[in-house]
């Protein structure tokens, strides 16, 4: 069944020039774009989106990084999206993660890690909400 997520291209991407690639292996894995948008977060809208990890010890630096430069938030659709993406992004620490997935070829650190990806349905409809409009889901 056709299934919504959210992805983030993260700072690093944009910065490592790695949007291109990602993008292609996304649409390669069967996913269809349906809204996305260059943006930079604000601090408050950071640390909102990451407010589960808020008495994490990498919060505060997760923010700082995910304010660092441009993100590229994406609406993707697929059968079995949210399970599929996270599969494709590979496990949060690179060094974990499988050979072939997009965090393995892309990511640099735990933190770096080059992409999000929402972890549940109920996550995933917050998480599409806060950065697209349903205009622009419709
Ligand atoms: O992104 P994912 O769902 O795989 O991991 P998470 O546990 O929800 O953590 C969110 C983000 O925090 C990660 O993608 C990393 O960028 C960062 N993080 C970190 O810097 N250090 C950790 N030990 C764990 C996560
Ligand atoms: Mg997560």
């Amino acid at each position: 069944m056709k299934q919504r997520t959210l992805t983030i291209l993260k700072p690093d991407t944009v910065a490592r020039r790695n949007c291109g690639a990602v993008i292609s292996r996304l649409e390669q894995e069967g996913f269809e774009i349906l809204a996305g948008r260059m943006l930079r977060l604000s601090e408050e809208q950071a640390m909102a989106f990451y407010a589960v990890h808020k008495d994490k010890p990498f919060y505060r630096p997760l923010v700082e990084f995910m304010t660092s430069g441009p993100v590229w938030p994406m609406a993707l659709e697929r059968d079995n999206a949210i399970e599929h993406l996270r599969k494709v992004m590979g496990a949060t620490d690179p060094a974990k993660a499988a050979p072939g997935t997009i965090r393995q070829q892309f990511a640099t650190s735990i933190e770096r890690n080059a992409i999000h990806g929402s972890d549940s349905p109920e996550n995933a409809r917050i998480e599409l909400s806060f950065f697209f409009s349903a205009a622009e889901l419709a």
